[in-house]
């Protein structure tokens, strides 16, 4: 389906008075996924889900050309889950000759994974507001797992007046606590055994006791970091809630992961 197509079938339902929720995704999609167009569908007459690998989030040496791609099984996933349509453009129709406009969220783009993986928040925000200029959804859903990311659409949406609301959906993780993600599908079952230890580590509590759990697992640790949950500074007297957020690699599997510290 292509841009104006979407557009002409999103205006006929809000002709009819119908509410739209959004779930923008990479694809590869998991049951964490699925929550979200669960929930979308829930709280909407009408849900759209996006597969879109954005080539302006992945650096130079990052996963774009081996991201997993897998759109027959992704329609029949969330098709399950109550979603009304899936929007899968092509590279060339969000990004055609000429493009030259990105959104940056200052400040907070460039600390914890945005420190680590220059440029990817700025492709995120660009992408996901052309995605909401395109859908032009009533509420859009982000899962907690990807918690700078969802804090930085917040940001985003308040700043620019982006007519949308943001919901946050918590984390679906596996029997075994960890987080799914479609990154998940790199491990080696060796591996797979060993990622589980990233949650663990930090039910341990500090940055210092995710480092000391994270020895002899196999996880090397990037950052572990202990924020408050809004701002996603360093806690103050003014925090009221906090956030522990981690990122550890796994051979060359970069795995995140996040709880209320
Ligand atoms: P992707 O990694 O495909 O994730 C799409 C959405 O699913 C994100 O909001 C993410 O937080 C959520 N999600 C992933 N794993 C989850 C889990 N285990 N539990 C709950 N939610 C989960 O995030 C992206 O794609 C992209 O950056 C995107 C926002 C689509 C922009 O390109």
């Amino acid at each position: 389906m292509t841009k104006r197509a979407l557009a002409k079938t999103v205006a006929a339902w809000r002709k009819k008075g119908l509410s739209v929720g959004f779930v923008p995704t990479m694809g590869a999609l998991h049951a964490g996924h699925g929550a979200l167009v669960r929930r979308a569908a829930a709280e909407n007459d009408r849900v759209v889900v996006s597969v879109f690998v954005n080539p302006l989030q992945f650096g130079p040496n990052e996963d774009y050309g081996r991201y997993p791609r897998a759109l027959p099984a992704d329609r029949r996933l969330v098709a399950a889950a109550g979603a009304s349509l899936v929007y899968a453009p092509s590279v060339r129709e969000m990004y055609p000759e000429g493009f030259r406009t990105h959104v940056e969220v200052e400040g907070i783009s460039d600390l914890h994974c945005g420190k680590y993986r220059p440029g990817h928040f700025r492709g995120v925000a660009t992408v996901v507001l052309k995605l909401f200029n395109q859908v032009r959804p009533d509420r859009a859903y982000f899962g907690e797992k990807d918690y700078q990311q969802v804090t930085i659409l917040e940001r985003m949406v308040r700043d620019l007046d982006v007519p949308v609301s943001i919901v946050r959906v918590p984390t679906v993780r596996e029997k075994d606590g960890l987080a799914l993600s479609s990154r998940n599908a790199y491990l080696t079952p060796e591996q797979r055994r060993a990622a589980p230890s990233l949650r663990l580590a930090l039910r341990a509590g500090g940055e210092k006791a995710v480092r000391k759990a994270l020895k002899g697992t196999g996880l090397r640790l990037q950052y572990a970091h202990l924020v408050d949950a809004d701002t996603l500074l360093p806690p103050t007297r003014k925090t009221r809630r906090r956030r522990l957020l981690a990122a550890a690699y796994l051979g060359k599997t970069r795995l995140i992961d996040n709880v209320a510290a």
